[in-house]
């Protein structure tokens, strides 16, 4: 049994197929997913989709690349939508500094009162890091994102960041790269990260896991990242299984 801590079943992607995507999950053993929101024609749909599976969570917040277009209204509408009994976390939100639509200091300003509403609302956060990891560990320091913790969503940099992390109380989750041949970073993080702090994901429809990588993704294949793992940690995939699975129970605090 599996825990895909963060898909975009929302996604255009999947309008097509996404029945047939969310069976083929279940079939794998994939029991549990969040679907993470990230504007305003996503954030209803992950809602819709967690409340037509019993199994599938949902998480709402405004994606750092659109932060330009995040109004108080956009803020006030999670807020709002935060109380929804299928919503597990506020996110995704964090600094992207690999596009360049919303600036910076946007970016930045956007990043810290999704916090603030976290913390407000007492729900985890998801973090979304591109390129910035210094700045997001500088803010979350800063807004005291400790308070409620969070994942740090698809961990793509240097292991030496993780202690930082762990000390605020967030889990380290790692997806597809971990498979990459070329990818020496999150290999290292899948040894090091203790284990009541790992986390699995496929972030579908992106990052495929090897062998699918370029393909569009699918949260069956986070079977093939918690493989991975075990190979790497000379553990079972078994017991990758449950440890991944018992700690986002324990992090999205869903009772079984
Ligand atoms: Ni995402």
């Amino acid at each position: 049994m599996l825990f895909d801590t963060h898909v975009h079943l929302n996604a255009t992607q999947f309008t097509e197929d996404r029945n047939e995507v969310i069976k083929r999950a279940f079939d794998t053993g994939i029991k549990y997913m969040v679907v993470v929101g990230f504007d305003r024609e996503t954030i209803p749909l992950a809602i819709e989709i967690a409340e037509q599976n019993e199994t599938i969570y949902a998480a709402v917040g405004w994606h750092p690349v659109d932060a330009i277009d995040m109004t108080d209204a956009e803020l006030a509408w999670i807020e709002e939508l935060s109380s929804h009994p299928k919503v597990v976390a506020i996110g995704e939100m964090g600094l992207d500094y690999h596009w360049d639509k919303s600036p910076k200091e946007v970016q930045k300003e956007v990043f810290r009162k999704q916090i603030r509403l976290a913390k407000k609302v007492n729900m985890p956060i998801i973090i979304h890091n591109r390129e910035a990891t210094e700045d997001i560990i500088e803010i979350m320091q800063e807004e005291d994102a400790k308070q409620v913790g969070g994942i740090m969503h698809c961990y793509n940099d240097s292991a030496r960041y993780v202690q930082t992390c762990l000390d605020m109380n967030f889990y380290i989750s790692l997806g597809g790269p971990v498979t990459f041949k070329n990818a020496p970073l999150p290999k290292e993080v899948a040894q090091q990260v203790p284990l009541d702090r790992l986390l699995v994901e496929t972030d579908a429809p992106f990052l495929a896991p090897h062998p699918n990588r370029g393909k569009r993704n699918e949260p069956a294949y986070v079977k093939l990242v918690a493989e991975k793992i075990a190979e790497l940690r000379e553990m079972s995939f078994d017991e990758i299984s449950k440890i991944t699975t018992e700690n986002a129970f324990s992090l999205f605090n869903i009772k079984k």
